[in-house]
């Protein structure tokens, strides 16, 4: 494990052969894991970062609350051969004097920018970091926050990283709700209330294959199935894969995007049409 910025530049400017980068925020659940065993197969070394960032968590947040244990994750990563775990703490990543930011444009302010303003400088902000320290081959994302997913890949081509960005399909539990650490925080009634994001985008895809491409008839619909589960709906949204623009139609490759509150905590998911 290493907790040094200039020691893992060190390292990763020596590696020969290709490097898989996967950053995470520890805590890590089978979502997190598939990243890594892609990155097992396809790079001959595989860097797995644990850092909680909080740039982008906002003041009313759960920064303080958001789970850790970098034992069991440890163990984890060790199990699945990753050759280096880069677990840096705050003062190394954010040492005082700090001033510099990354964002861009437009694609931050919509979605989830629109509740939570700050946080993809946040996220679009220490990911530039780590990928400068750790200079990767690829860096391999998950599609559970696809909005995260395509922020960060206008950034790599905007600022010309020569990293290949890989997204990586949701891993869900059994019963379909997508995997995310943020899931510990819900009660055993919220947590069954919490299908009702997997339950919508199946029946927004039942209504597409007969045909409906309204988006707003699909989300009146998706709407009144998480509200009769005791959601309340953030947003749901049709958008364009690539640039995430509002589609006023849905079709084929379109993604739709949902953001609910269950109890006090706000679960997203997607899913291709
Ligand atoms: P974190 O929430 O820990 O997620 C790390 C990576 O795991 C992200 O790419 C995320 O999309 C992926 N992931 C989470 N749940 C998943 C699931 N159910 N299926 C597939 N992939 C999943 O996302 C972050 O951390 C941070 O914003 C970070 C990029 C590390 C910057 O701080």
């Amino acid at each position: 494990m290493i907790n040094s910025v200039s020691e893992m530049q060190k390292i990763c400017s020596g590696i020969k052969g290709t490097i898989g980068f996967v950053p995470t925020m520890g805590y890590l659940h089978e979502g997190h894991l598939s990243l890594v065993r892609a990155a097992r197969k396809q790079c001959s070394n595989v860097v797995v970062s644990i850092f909680v960032n909080p740039y982008q968590f906002s003041p009313n947040e759960d920064l303080a609350l958001y789970p850790r244990n970098i034992d069991r994750d440890v163990k984890l990563l060790t199990e699945l051969e990753v050759d280096f775990i880069f677990f840096p703490t705050e003062q190394e990543m954010y040492p005082e004097g700090y001033k510099t930011w990354v964002t861009v444009d437009k694609i931050t302010q919509i979605l989830c920018g629109r509740s939570r303003p700050t946080h993809f400088r946040g996220v679009i902000t220490i990911v530039t970091k780590l990928m400068n320290i750790v200079d990767p081959d690829y860096m391999f994302m998950g599609e559970k926050d696809f909005q995260q997913l395509v922020v960060l890949q206008q950034m790599a081509k905007d600022l010309n990283f020569r990293t290949k960005i890989i997204g990586c399909p949701i891993v869900r539990e059994e019963d379909g709700l997508a995997m995310s650490s943020r899931n510990k925080y819900l009660s055993p009634s919220a947590r069954k209330d919490a299908l009702c994001l997997h339950n919508s985008l199946l029946l927004s895809k039942k209504l597409f294959k007969q045909e409906i491409i309204s988006s707003n008839k699909i989300i009146a619909e998706m709407s009144n199935l998480i509200e009769n589960n005791n959601g309340i709906v953030d947003y749901i949204e049709v958008v364009d894969s690539q640039t995430l623009k509002h589609l006023a139609e849905l079709r084929t490759g379109c993604r739709i995007l949902v953001a609910v509150i269950i109890e006090n905590t706000r679960l997203i998911d997607n899913m291709e049409m």
